[in-house]
């Protein structure tokens, strides 16, 4: 979506992976969705070094809502939870340089059985939001049909930007009818929403990491081309610093979000964060290179018997990136290649291992190499053309 926002994917915090409905604040006050909660995540994003990293929105998903609109026929926040409205959170968190976004649903109710957004809803909600000061919609589609979701994305698409406000739309249209062409029209999508859910939600297992991935690299060639600046494929939330993934696999969580270009939308808490998921999800480059200005979402190059997988996108100043990814579940596995292997145009390259730190020179295009990649891990590099000549080659890359 045209509207100046979003122009690399957005990157932050949201509720719903970790913290999902839980309205409990009796018995688990510090994990209920209230508005402490979004406080104190506002508050970690500034205190810990998140924001200046880039991760600025905070974000309400599902079960903020009371079960009844107001007299005006307004959404209101269930006011035991959400004691100072929206509007004071939302100011909260602007005071701290962030963002806030919230959660509606196109449909009857919200997936969790709240007041939905029908047709008829569907401008007072925007004006609502605008007025509250929210930065950035998430619309659900549950409980309505294909036809109102038709009729019901554009219309809350106009409905955002004709309140003046500027609000970043993500839609999750695409999931509700199956996530791929010729139902899902990409260039539509690309024209009314700045990013959209494409395909289930992610949970907290490497299982179901791994399906989103195959689903999104075996459809690649229908989902690549959709995304570019301001427009965004979303293969859902980062639960790095959850339960369900090695430090292996987060990393490799890290890695396939960069290549994909995927919003980095942590939904971990991070009041308890070991120092292991915080170093990934703070890791510079990874960072730099999800959020390269050239916007082009990287692909899956190969799939080896071996069950490596390479994976690559094409960066700014003739930079790119490539993930080599280990489906094993042996030993660290020693793959050989070269660049040549890779489609790499003739020359040498300098390499920056993204997690390691380590770094080589004079890599020539057909020089074979060897790296370890260990079993549901990834290798990933930052690749950029040399172009003084190196005379001196190397023949193994060793980690550090
Ligand atoms: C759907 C969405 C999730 C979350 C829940 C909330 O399942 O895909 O991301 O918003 O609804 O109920």
């Amino acid at each position: 979506l045209d509207n100046g926002l979003l122009r690399t994917p957005p990157m932050g915090w949201m509720a719903w992976e970790r913290f999902r409905c839980d309205i409990d604040c009796h018995d688990d006050p510090q994990n209920c969705i209230s508005e402490d909660l979004f406080r104190d995540m506002a508050d970690r994003l500034v205190e810990d070094g998140w924001k200046e990293l880039g991760y600025e929105y905070v974000m309400i998903d599902d079960c903020w809502m009371s079960k009844l609109r107001d007299e005006q026929g307004r959404l209101q926040p269930e006011p035991s939870r959400f004691p100072g409205g929206i509007a004071k959170l939302a100011r909260y968190i602007h005071d701290r340089g962030l963002k806030l976004g919230i959660y509606a649903d196109m449909g009857t109710h919200t997936c969790m059985g709240l007041p939905g957004t029908t047709l008829d809803k569907i401008e007072i909600d925007a004006q609502t939001f605008a007025s509250w000061g929210v930065d950035y919609l998430k619309f659900d589609g549950c409980y309505s049909n294909p036809l109102e979701q038709m009729l019901g994305y554009p219309l809350m698409s106009l409905a955002l930007n004709a309140t003046g406000r500027p609000i970043a739309y993500s839609c999750s249209w695409p999931v509700y009818v199956g996530g791929l062409p010729p139902v899902v029209n990409y260039t539509l999508m690309g024209n009314i929403c700045n990013l959209w859910r494409n395909y289930f939600d992610i949970q907290d297992s490497w299982d179901s990491l791994q399906g989103i991935v195959d689903w999104f690299f075996n459809n690649q060639d229908d989902l690549q081309p959709a995304a570019g600046p301001g427009q965004w494929n979303d293969p859902d939330m980062l639960i790095i610093g959850n339960f369900g993934l090695s430090l292996e696999q987060s990393r490799s969580q890290m890695a396939l979000w960069a290549i994909m270009a995927s919003p980095l939308i942590m939904s971990n808490d991070l009041r308890n964060l070991d120092n292991g998921a915080r170093a990934i999800l703070q890791n510079k480059v990874a960072i730099a290179i999800n959020q390269d200005p050239l916007g082009i979402q990287g692909r899956r190059l190969l799939q080896e018997k071996s069950r490596i997988e390479v994976y690559w996108r094409p960066l700014a100043n003739s930079a790119s990136a490539l993930v080599f990814l280990s489906r094993r579940s042996d030993m660290p596995y020693l793959y050989h290649t070269s660049l040549a292997k890779l489609n790499y145009n003739p020359g040498n390259y300098g390499v920056y291992d993204v997690f390691t730190g380590s770094t080589v020179t004079g890599l020539n295009t057909t020089t074979l190499f060897t790296i370890s990649i260990n079993p549901s891990g990834v290798v990933m590099w930052y690749i950029l053309p040399e172009h003084s000549k190196k005379t001196h080659t190397h023949h193994h890359l060793h980690k550090t």
